[in-house]
């Protein structure tokens, strides 16, 4: 079959392959390839377990891989065969030398761009996809721009706002798109080849154009702006428990303010996933780097907060369990960052598992898609650990239990049945406010939640 364009996307993640099997299913007539140097990865979206776990990924793969969807490891050739480049790979907080701790890591961005400056025949638009530093576009254009030859580069910014656990909707019907580009005659002839894409199935006005710094910088402040929201939240939820308020009816009551609306308002353990942290500390970096301290600070907090609630919460697991877990068996259910997702990278339970093993308790791990993640992500972590996919035997002879994750199954627990196998006193910490606490605290248990009164017998 003879394809009307070609499309190509380096970094087969968690962003790059559900972007690009969406725009393969939405444009049939578009040979969609997806490469990465991760040949597990490859070949795992090659098969029928695909490394990605996303509700309704699955159907959408079926149909459209071997048609029109391709996934390669072979980026050599696929740079030199597609016209239209999408490059996706991590942006990681950059670990060593300056800026570390803080500043992204463009090692693999970098490493994409000399590729592909080495491999093209022929001149290309490049795609930002990832999350990355304002300016660096620039720096994309300028190694382009070292090649020889009449061959010339569109670097264009278009970040994704999809949401892990959501993606598949998210990115069927996005918010916005957004485009941004350089505003020369060639910089908007590639803006409108991309804005045709995503006009197959986005509607004209959800896609927008801004010129590329503004489109750069609008990735990282959207994320900084969710997980301001968190933990502005969070903040009130630890006033709450000392105050006897409730924290969901002050989030309800606040969110009812069509000024302010009503989403992002719920306390929990704090945020998690690959991207809040690191995009904030992006932007700390970035404000720091223009010498605007106080504004580095500002959102610098937005991050401290959220390591005090998880402390906050262990805190409270500590004390409320009489000053020691030593010895003590305590089960976590959930250990993916949110619900609907196997992804398990800056999940608070990755940190409050630590902190629990420091007590010398004995962890006990249940999640019904992260298992395999938490294990590596505990590798190298002493003290006894074990990993439990079914709740009702993860429980049975523990102390304790905490809810880590939003999953829907752990609301529609039968926590009667769930009292009766645990050892007594038996303790309730609901990290995420799901559960009817005071039904389980009639069934017997002692319910500490987030921001509100604990409903204690002891
Ligand atoms: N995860 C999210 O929810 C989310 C949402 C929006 C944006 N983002 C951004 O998207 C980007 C990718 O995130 P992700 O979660 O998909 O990361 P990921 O780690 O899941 O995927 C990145 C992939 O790039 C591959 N890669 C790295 N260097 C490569 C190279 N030189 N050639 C080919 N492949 C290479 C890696 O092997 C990996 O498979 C990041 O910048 C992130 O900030 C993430």
């Amino acid at each position: 079959m003879k394809f009307k364009k070609k499309i190509l996307c380096i970094g087969a993640g968690y962003v790059g392959a559900p972007s690009m099997v969406m725009i393969a299913c939405k444009c049939p007539d578009y040979k969609v390839t997806v490469v990465d140097i991760n040949h597990q990865r490859i070949d795992a979206w090659n098969s029928d377990q695909l490394p990605v776990y996303e509700p309704g990924l699955d159907e959408i793969v079926q149909k459209t891989r071997g048609q029109n969807l391709f996934f390669s490891t072979d980026i050599e050739n696929q740079i030199k065969e597609n016209d239209i480049i999408f490059v996706c790979v991590n942006t990681p907080t950059k670990t060593f030398g300056a800026g570390a701790g803080m500043a992204a890591d463009l090692q693999y961005w970098e490493k994409t761009a000399r590729q592909i400056l080495e491999n093209s025949q022929s001149s290309k638009i490049v795609i930002e996809k990832s999350t990355l530093p304002i300016k660096t576009a620039l720096a994309m254009e300028r190694i382009l721009a070292s090649g020889k030859g009449d061959i010339t580069f569109d670097v264009l910014s278009n970040p994704e706002f999809m949401a892990e656990g959501t993606a598949i909707d998210d990115l069927e019907n996005p918010d916005r798109v957004l485009i941004g580009s350089r505003e020369t005659k060639s910089g908007l002839k590639a803006r409108s080849q991309l804005v045709d894409i995503y006009a197959r199935w986005v509607s004209p006005e959800k896609i927008i154009t801004a010129n590329i710094w503004s489109a750069e910088l609008s990735k990282l402040v959207a994320n900084a702006f969710l997980a301001q929201r968190v933990s502005s939240i969070n903040s009130i939820s630890a006033l709450c428990e000392k105050a006897d308020a409730d924290i969901s009816e002050v989030a309800r009551a606040v969110g009812m303010d069509s000024r302010i609306g009503s989403k992002f308002l719920k306390a929990g353990i704090g945020f998690g996933g690959s991207c809040f942290k690191k995009d904030i500390l992006n932007l700390v970096y970035l404000c720091h780097f223009y010498g605007l301290p106080e504004v580095a600070d500002y959102w610098e907090n937005v991050v401290k907060i959220n390591e005090y609630q998880q402390d906050r919460f262990i805190a409270n697991i500590l004390q409320s369990m009489f000053n020691t877990l030593a010895g003590k068996k305590i089960c976590l259910l959930g250990f993916a960052f949110k619900a609907d997702t196997g992804d398990t990278r800056e999940s608070p339970a990755i940190h409050i598992t630590r902190k629990l093993l420091a007590e010398h308790a004995e962890v006990v791990i249940s999640d019904p898609k992260a298992l395999g993640n938490a294990a590596i992500d505990l590798a190298q972590d002493g003290g006894q650990i074990s990993y439990v996919e079914d709740p009702y035997r993860a429980v049975a002879g523990c102390h304790a239990l905490a809810i880590m994750t939003d999953w829907d199954l752990y609301r529609r627990l039968d926590y009667r049945k769930i009292y009766k196998s645990m050892i007594k006193p038996a303790f309730i910490f609901d990290g995420r406010n799901i559960i009817d606490q005071q039904k389980c605290f009639e069934i017997g248990f002692n319910v500490f939640p987030i921001g509100k009164p604990a409903l204690s017998r002891l």
